[in-house]
């Protein structure tokens, strides 16, 4: 039995390629006491992990300030949900289901470390008596969907008749926030990258209306202004960048607006660039403020899934070797939902 990892062999300059990763093969090695080996079944590639793919110097102080640099040679980091098949840990027994920030690789073997900045849940015993399947806990139940969870449950708080805008709302967050928004009531308004998106939050979601902002020609402001009448109450910003300061522009008084990623800039993080200087609401949501509420959550979202009062989609695509071309594919939009590699 081998550990296959994706290791980072070099930085990439703005959108990551392929060639930025290669395949490493080693042996596992015996445990130590406290660790405990697991077999990984679902690999999270997510947003974030782009600035974690800059190198360690002055010029992305601010990235690193968001968790640990991948290094060359190391295994990337990233999402990961697996079996314990085998255990010097008290607290995580063989047979368990875990989550956590393990790395994309199929054998990581951990010791529950909690990184406070990073990832201050550790490596989490996932709760199978909530009868989901098991891939929900790195998707819906994982950080993507809590996010959108606490994010408007308790800080947006969209009202009745309320007017909802989200970015890239046909991805992980952004579908669940949406929905979540209508079980309040709001109209809701989803912004997104194809036809398909659009069809997926409308039809399937039951958001009012969604914007293609990649249609030819298209004058997003002009788009947004028709189908915004009332102009905007909440703003679910999921990108940053242009998008961000067109929905801006419709603003009602008293709106809420709450920054909970900055996809569009993570290709870009300029050398030396004072990031906070950006026009961004500074503290940026962070779903780690929420650690200790992550099973009440994951309780709620688990019983809205069975009573199917919301909908979820997992974009799956299989073997571990083609985790690097997913996680691109998803920079650049070809995932509906959340994109997991199942191995
Ligand atoms: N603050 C937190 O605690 C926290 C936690 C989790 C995630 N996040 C952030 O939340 C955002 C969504 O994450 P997710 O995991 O749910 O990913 P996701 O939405 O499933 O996937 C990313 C999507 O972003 C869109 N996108 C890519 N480049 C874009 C650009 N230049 N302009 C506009 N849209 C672009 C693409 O959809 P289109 O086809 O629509 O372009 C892509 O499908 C990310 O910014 C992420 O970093 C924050």
């Amino acid at each position: 039995m081998k550990n296959t990892k994706i290791v980072l062999s070099s930085y990439p300059l703005g959108m990551p390629t392929e060639e930025n990763f290669r395949i490493d093969e080693t042996e596992i090695p015996n445990l130590k006491d406290k660790e405990f080996l697991v077999k990984t079944s679902y690999l999270s590639v997510d947003p974030f992990l782009r600035m974690l793919m800059n190198p360690s110097d002055e010029s992305n102080a601010p990235s690193r300030d968001e968790g640990p640099i991948t290094d060359l040679g190391q295994v990337m980091a990233g999402g990961n949900l697996g079996k314990v098949i085998q255990s010097k840990n008290k607290k995580y027994p063989e047979g368990s289901i875990v989550e956590g920030m393990l790395g994309w690789q199929s054998y990581p073997i951990s010791n529950g470390w909690v990184n406070k900045r990073h990832n201050p849940a550790g490596v989490v015993i996932c709760n199978s008596s909530l009868n989901v399947p098991i891939s929900a806990f790195a998707s819906i139940l994982g950080r993507a969907g809590l996010t959108a969870f606490f994010c408007v449950t308790r800080e947006l708080k969209p009202k009745k008749n309320d007017t909802v805008v989200i970015s890239a709302a046909a991805g992980a967050g952004g579908s669940l926030a949406g929905q979540i928004a209508k079980k309040f009531g709001s109209y809701v308004v989803g912004i997104c990258g194809s036809d398909a998106k659009v069809e997926y939050i409308t039809k399937k979601l039951g958001f009012d209306i969604g914007i293609n902002y990649k249609k030819d020609n298209i004058d997003l402001y002009s788009e947004l202004k028709k189908v915004c009448p009332k102009g905007v109450d909440v703003h679910y910003d999921n990108v940053g960048g242009e998008i961000m300061q067109t929905i801006t522009k419709l603003h009602n008084p008293g709106y809420r607006y709450r920054l909970v990623g900055i996809i569009s800039e993570y290709n870009s993080i300029p050398k030396n660039k004072d990031f906070w200087s950006w026009p961004y609401e500074k503290p940026m949501f962070v779903v780690h403020d929420y650690t200790n509420e992550y099973e009440i959550g994951i309780e709620t979202l688990s019983n809205w899934i069975k009573n199917d009062e919301i909908k979820y989609h997992e974009d799956i695509i299989e073997g571990i070797e083609n985790t690097p071309k997913a996680f691109i594919g998803m920079l650049n939009g070809d995932n509906i939902g959340k994109r997991l590699i199942k191995i």
